[in-house]
């Protein structure tokens, strides 16, 4: 049934893209999944191996990072492209390219962009070493030294592979300006890292300058660009020719528009701009050029992995500290999965651990347990300023059989007198608007209105029509609060599992 309706709001329609209105993990992959039939080209533009996304291939899972997720079709010919934009790491691409061909699936139709910048070993040992004072809790996948590196201009880029004479070069040139910070490390510390396997397992260490540079270049200019010379393209000449073709185009989005580093949370980021802005141009296009953007939410609650502001949480401070202990989902599933019903009647930690349970909440790429809450309406509404107006809801099936569910339409500051946007904020003071600096969101409470539920199996209905009076009640609601449009719900995660409301 969901066929042909996407087909109809996907009429005329020629370069699409699915971006995230949270802190990520809404369940872009199965979108992207399902408009693979559609597009002829599946690109991403932005992040890198910080995201995550779970693939089934002959009935096994697979979580990939940085390969699209449109690559089980590459056996249909769709062609699967890594933008200018991606924090590319080799190591990543090839070893995922493994991981397919044990499983029978020799990938044919994979491109990289000669632009994109290259992440390097110390990327990730700097990532590494810096989040144990900052605590943002990063992937540790050097996303945010190697954007920095971007726009310094201090990057090596995918084409710096074919030539190792400028690789080198370059290199020891950007090692050279690193001097300082990494003769600041504690080599034992920095041994201990880059003993990890995504770090070399122990080939780049030098006891002397931490680095060794001829092992690196023999790894990257040989072994890597061995492996991956044949998917190099240019990627704007590419898409010109794919375009004058008719060609169908999906750009596939990485993490969200609260993480944005040009619109998220402040220093809570990661380091692109996840915004259909930042994934067109990081996948060569411009933003006019997309016909129509799926902006994804999770409903009737939402996530959030790592630390940083995050008002609707179920435990507040608690519970991001709880998270960010590092409880592994074994564990909590041990502890708790027959107490899910107990959990919910009691206080909003343990709410939040059922929350985590019922919606299998538990980061790809890290394994970290995601924190959880209520859906943030205000947060919602900020990011379809960036985003646009039509909404995919994820994840409506999981909170059946709830007592009620409460949707956050207001904040109630806290904290001490400030000024934000030319304003002066007051404890007491109620807001109708989200605010991304993360001091002051940190001392918002949430103001709920609350819903009444719904008992009813959403997982086998296909038709809006036929969901339950109080789901539609509340994709109502949303589309009044944010002046929005929702047009996919998923109730589940087979492609079946979705509904399409036109
Ligand atoms: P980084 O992208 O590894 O630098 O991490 C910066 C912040 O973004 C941390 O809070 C991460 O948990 C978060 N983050 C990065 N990638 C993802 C993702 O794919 N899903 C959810 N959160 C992410």
């Amino acid at each position: 049934m969901y066929k042909e309706l996407l087909q109809e709001l996907l009429k005329d329609k020629k370069i699409v893209a699915v971006v995230c209105n949270q802190w990520g993990d809404t369940g872009k992959g199965k979108l992207v999944d399902l408009l693979s039939d559609w597009a002829d080209l599946i690109v991403r533009g932005t992040g890198g191996a910080n995201a995550g996304h779970t693939i089934s291939v002959g009935g096994q899972d697979f979580i990939f990072h940085l390969i699209p997720s449109g690559i089980l079709h590459d056996q249909n010919g769709k062609i699967n492209i890594l933008g200018r934009g991606v924090a590319f790491d080799p190591r990543v691409v090839i070893e995922e390219l493994e991981v397919l061909k044990i499983a029978g699936i020799e990938v044919k139709n994979l491109k990289i962009s000669h632009q994109a910048p290259l992440i390097l070993p110390y990327h990730l040992l700097i990532d590494r070493i810096a989040d144990k004072n900052q605590k943002i809790g990063t992937t540790g996948r050097g996303i945010g030294p190697l954007y920095a590196d971007f726009v310094s201009r201090h990057s090596l880029f995918v084409n710096d592979l074919f030539n190792p004479q400028v690789f080198k070069e370059k290199l020891t040139k950007f090692l050279n300006q690193k001097k300082s910070i990494l003769d600041n490390l504690d080599r034992e510390q920095a041994k201990e890292i880059l003993l990890h396997p995504h770090l070399g397992a122990g080939k780049f260490f030098d006891p002397e300058n931490i680095f060794d540079i001829d092992e690196i270049v023999k790894k990257y200019t040989t072994e890597y660009a061995d492996q991956l010379r044949d998917f190099i393209i240019n990627l704007e000449e590419y898409l010109n020719q794919a375009k004058k073709e008719n060609k169908k185009i999906l750009l596939e989005g990485a993490q969200g528009a609260l993480l944005s580093i040009d619109y998220g949370t402040t220093k809570f980021q990661t380091s692109s701009d996840c915004t259909i802005a930042g994934l067109a141009k990081g996948c060569g296009l411009r933003e006019r050029e997309v016909d129509y953007i799926f902006g994804i939410a999770k409903a009737f609650y939402m996530t959030r992995v790592g630390n940083g502001p995050f008002p609707t949480e179920l435990g507040a401070k608690e519970s991001e500290e709880y998270c960010a202990a590092g409880h592994s989902k074994e564990e909590e599933k041990e502890k708790y999965a027959s107490q899910v019903d107990d959990l919910l009647s009691k206080d909003e930690l343990s709410q939040g651990i059922a929350f985590r349970l019922l919606g299998r909440e538990y980061g790809a790429t890290t394994g970290r347990p995601r924190r959880t809450g209520w859906l943030d309406l205000l947060a919602l509404k900020y990011s379809m300023q960036f985003n646009g107006r039509h909404l995919t809801l994820t994840k409506v099936d999981v909170l059946t059989g709830i007592e009620k569910i409460k949707l956050c339409t207001g904040y109630k500051y806290t904290g001490p007198e400030i000024f934000y946007a030319g304003r002066k904020l007051k404890t007491g003071d109620e807001i109708d608007y989200f605010i991304p600096d993360s001091d002051i969101l940190y001392h918002c409470q949430p103001l709920y209105q609350e819903f009444a539920a719904w008992s009813e199996d959403l997982t086998g209905i296909k038709s809006y029509p036929e969901l339950p009076n109080a789901v539609k009640n509340l994709v109502e609601f949303i589309e009044n609060y944010t002046q929005g449009i929702i047009n996919v719900i998923s109730v589940g995660p087979d492609r079946e599992q979705t509904i399409i409301k036109i």
